[in-house]
């Protein structure tokens, strides 16, 4: 059985606390996209992780897990998280493998990536972790991998620093190296955990391009991620808050505005400590965005829903959501794919009654309050899509299973 995480969203969703979640009955977890531009929290007790590289499955003693062809990695980077780990107690030897396919960032690249997104006359508002670079090597097939370390010919297509760079790894990282396709044909998991980075809005080909990250984060990166095939993946669960985030720029048609809004950015914010785990950025903030969250579910086959944060909603008596676009003088369930329309989009919003109590000790759907239950059955109907998990805190113990994960969907 393999299930996919994957953010519904611009990123930050909570995958990384899902994926926590989850792992403690998966055999092998494969992280599919990303690099170091991403940041996943876990949280137990008065115990906080924050990952950039390593699938979040590390955090659970045992589990092996893989860092897969569709990410880029900064060496550099790797180790000094292996070592805020090890500091925290994560004993990550011998469980963390890499995929020999996986891209390496070089040096120079970060500094490139920024200077680049500084030259921009409309900058992306890039994490400056040289993400877009090493994706650009790769597609122009100048790239290097993993596996490229260890062959003569293509290191010595590199510069001498760059060579003397990758070479001081090579003996630490060797062991590290697997054929992930191989290492799942022979270890034959029973339950694979695909865990995603980003969100499909920032996906290169779904998202709102080109304010996205350079990787595929939609559910078909999961596949090539891991070096499976696409009918292979049993089941994708889609993690969205119960309001929207974005860090960086590009278009975001229901991010609050002080006249209409009043503090409600202030106050997600500010409860929802929305600033971001990578660059330490407030995080802009704005209402549920239906319109994008089907498109999500429609363009990635989502089979069943995760809500995240439904807490930071505990203190208002009324919440609402973005139920359509008027743009232009019309109104859309669509969700655009040009960014004039994106940019006009204002959104149709809807209002719901809101729970006014605390609900992060909650650990059973049917003691939600009646108005969250609402708030939920109104997601699940508009998107066409059950919410499987509900998450009301930012600890493992803050979860609300309603469906067993690990079966067919
Ligand atoms: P990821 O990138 O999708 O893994 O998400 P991040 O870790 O970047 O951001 C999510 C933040 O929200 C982290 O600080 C989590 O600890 C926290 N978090 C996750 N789920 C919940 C939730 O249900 N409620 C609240 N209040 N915080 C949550
Ligand atoms: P997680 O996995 C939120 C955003 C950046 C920027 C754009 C491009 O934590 O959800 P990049 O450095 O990738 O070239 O930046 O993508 N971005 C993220 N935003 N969460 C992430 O990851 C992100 N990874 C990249 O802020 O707008
Ligand atoms: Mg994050």
């Amino acid at each position: 059985m393999n299930i996919a995480v994957i953010g519904a969203q611009w990123g930050d969703e909570g995958k990384g606390k899902i994926v926590d979640f989850l792992a403690k009955d998966a055999d092998l977890i494969v992280r599919y996209s990303g690099g170091a531009n991403a940041g996943h929290t876990i949280v137990h007790g008065d115990k906080v992780y924050k990952l950039h590289l390593i699938p979040s499955g590390v955090i659970y003693p045992g589990k092996k897990v893989i860092l897969g062809t569709g990410m880029v990695i900064d060496p550099d980077a790797l180790f000094q998280e292996l070592e805020t780990i090890s500091a925290q107690g994560v004993q990550w030897e011998g469980r963390v493998f890499i995929s020999g396919r996986a891209h390496l960032v070089l040096p120079g690249y970060k500094q490139i990536d920024i200077d680049i997104d500084k030259k921009r006359k409309k900058p992306i508002g890039t994490t400056g972790r040289g993400i877009g670079v090493t994706f650009s090597q790769k597609a122009m097939r100048d790239g290097m991998r993993l596996v490229d370390i260890y062959n003569p010919e293509r290191m010595a297509l590199l510069n001498e620093d760059d060579r003397n760079y990758l070479a001081g790894f090579a003996e630490r990282l060797k062991p590290m190296m697997v054929d992930v396709t191989s290492y799942i044909l022979h270890h034959r998991p029973t339950k694979l955990l695909l865990e995603g980075a980003q969100g499909v809005l920032l996906d290169l080909d779904l998202g709102t391009y080109p304010y996205v990250s350079s990787g595929y984060s939609a559910a078909a990166g999961a596949a090539l991620g891991a070096g499976i095939g696409p009918r292979d993946i049993d089941g994708i669960l889609g993690v969205f808050k119960a309001y929207s985030t974005r860090v960086g720029n590009g278009p975001f048609p229901t991010e609050f505005v002080q006249d209409r809004d009043g503090d409600l950015e202030h106050l997600v914010r500010e409860i929802g400590h929305e600033y971001g785990v990578t660059t330490g950025r407030p995080r802009r903030c704005g209402y549920l965005d239906l319109v994008a969250l089907k498109y999500a579910c429609a363009s990635n086959g989502i089979d069943g829903l995760v809500l995240t944060h439904l807490d930071v909603y505990d203190s208002l008596t009324s919440v609402k959501a973005c139920v359509a676009y008027e743009i232009d003088g019309s109104e859309t369930t669509d969700f655009p794919m040009g960014l004039p329309e994106l940019d006009k989009a204002k959104p149709v919003l809807q209002e719901f009654v809101g729970w006014n109590s605390p609900i992060t000790g909650i650990t059973h759907f049917d003691d939600l309050p009646q108005a969250a239950k609402d708030y939920i059955a109104f997601i699940e109907d508009y998107t066409n899509t059950a919410i499987t998990i509900v998450s009301v805190g930012s600890d493992r113990k803050q979860t609300i299973l309603r469906r067993e994960p690990w079966t067919k969907y």
